[in-house]
């Protein structure tokens, strides 16, 4: 059906990232056309159960090794790494060999860190599964798995030299799955590019998130507000930051309902969202962003089918409790009692301290921000109308 091709450009590294609707015999060809000497499958169970002829299809002619492990977050660890390393390695990989990453972002990450590995670097090509991979990890160069101590916690930074994406192969994801990828897209709106709100509004509306119309407008989309953030910020420290917008308290509420519902828990997507909404809530009480902005995160939340509220399994202790352990530590001048945050003075207009889009923010402002969704009333907020603040 024929494939769109587009150069992303992060820092100085460039490379193509090419999608379509039934395309995979052109990404077959794409691959066949890096001439590798074994193509190295890196997949999750879940995965390859659903698509082995498409493994197959996508190997060709050429040489090829699967690795394959159980499905989820728990595999990015250093164990499967060094697993699959030493497999590769004692099948005969080469420099010539090509580390193919055909999933979600979990089989991404460990398939980045083996190609920057393996001889100090080979080949590495995407065809990622899930919106999350497909919209967000692979517009990124950042590989890491996940330490005993926490998520991401050991990693580097490496380029694919492509990406291929078949929207089709989204059409087996389960909903809470594809919409993370929504939820993200979301925030892209919000905090980067809010003239694509529109958009996401109308295929909201008319239900047509999983039709390859949308997901093509998702890819086209993402790229855009990546692009626009981290062209000239590699390693996302700068302007990239931005991307974390809603994800201070977002991470704080995964982790707190990772405790208690494991993997069946909230999905990445929805807690980022209901982040989204706290920071939005510290923004307007600042005086930052209007009642109709707040009001947007609520209906295009909402309309992705995200409960506007803490699950019942977390509660604001909790995540005060471990907001305090987030990743941005570090970027500002530490104050006791305050965080790096994303807030936004508008939207699309994040608030700066000097060249980085990040503020200080204080327990008791998050605090009171989680006590305002975790109001009934909040809950029950018709969407199009935030619940006022400080009620
Ligand atoms: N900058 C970055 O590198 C970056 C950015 C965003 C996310 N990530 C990482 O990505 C991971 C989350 O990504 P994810 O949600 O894709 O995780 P994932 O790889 O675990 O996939 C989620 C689930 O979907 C299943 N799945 C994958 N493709 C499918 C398909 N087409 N049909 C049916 N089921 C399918 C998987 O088996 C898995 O159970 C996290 O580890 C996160 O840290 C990295």
């Amino acid at each position: 059906m024929g494939i769109t091709s587009r150069t992303i450009r992060i820092g100085e590294r460039t490379y193509p990232y090419s999608f379509g609707e039934d395309c995979l015999t052109e990404i077959a060809d794409g691959i066949a056309g890096l001439h590798a000497d074994t193509l190295i499958f890196v997949t999750d169970d879940t995965v390859l159960g659903l698509y082995r002829t498409v493994v197959e299809r996508l190997s060709g002619d050429t040489p090829a090794l699967v690795l394959s492990h159980r499905a989820g977050e728990s595999m990015k660890t250093l164990s499967c790494l060094t697993e699959h390393l030493e497999t590769a390695l004692r099948a005969g990989a080469t420099r010539r060999s090509v580390v193919v990453a055909f999933g979600g972002g979990v089989p991404g990450n460990l398939a980045g860190l083996m190609a920057n590995l393996l001889f100090r670097g080979v080949r590495l090509v995407h065809v990622p599964t899930t919106t999350i991979a497909a919209m967000d990890s692979v517009l990124s160069l950042k590989q890491a798995i996940n330490s005993p101590v926490g998520k991401n916690h050991l990693g580097t930074y490496y380029a694919p030299t492509a990406v291929y994406v078949d929207v089709r192969l989204f059409a087996t994801l389960p909903e809470d799955e594809l919409r993370s990828g929504y939820c993200e897209m979301a925030k892209n709106c919000l905090a980067i590019r809010p003239v694509e709100l529109d958009r996401l509004r109308a295929y909201i509306a008319a239900d047509e998130l999983a039709t390859p119309a949308a997901l093509s407008w998702l890819l086209n989309a993402s790229i855009a507000a990546k692009s626009a953030v981290t062209r000239d910020d590699t390693y996302e420290r700068r302007s990239g930051l931005v991307l974390e917008y809603g994800h201070t308290v977002g991470h704080a509420i995964e982790i707190c309902d990772y405790r208690v519902r494991g993997a069946a828990g909230i999905a990445h997507g929805a807690a980022i969202a209901v982040g989204m909404l706290v920071a939005a809530h510290i923004s307007h009480a600042r005086g930052w962003l209007s009642d109709d902005e707040v009001s947007a995160h609520y209906e295009i939340i909402t309309g992705l089918g995200v409960e506007p509220g803490l699950p019942p399994t977390v509660s604001i202790a909790d995540v005060l409790a471990v907001v305090d352990d987030d990743n941005k530590k570090g970027y500002l001048t530490a104050r006791p009692d305050a965080l790096p945050f994303v807030l936004l003075r508008g939207l699309g207009r994040p608030a700066m301290t000097g060249e980085l889009p990040l503020v200080h923010v204080s327990l008791p402002e998050i605090r009171e921000a989680l006590e305002i969704i975790a109001k009934p009333s909040a809950r029950l907020a018709p969407s199009g109308s935030a619940p006022a603040v400080g009620v």
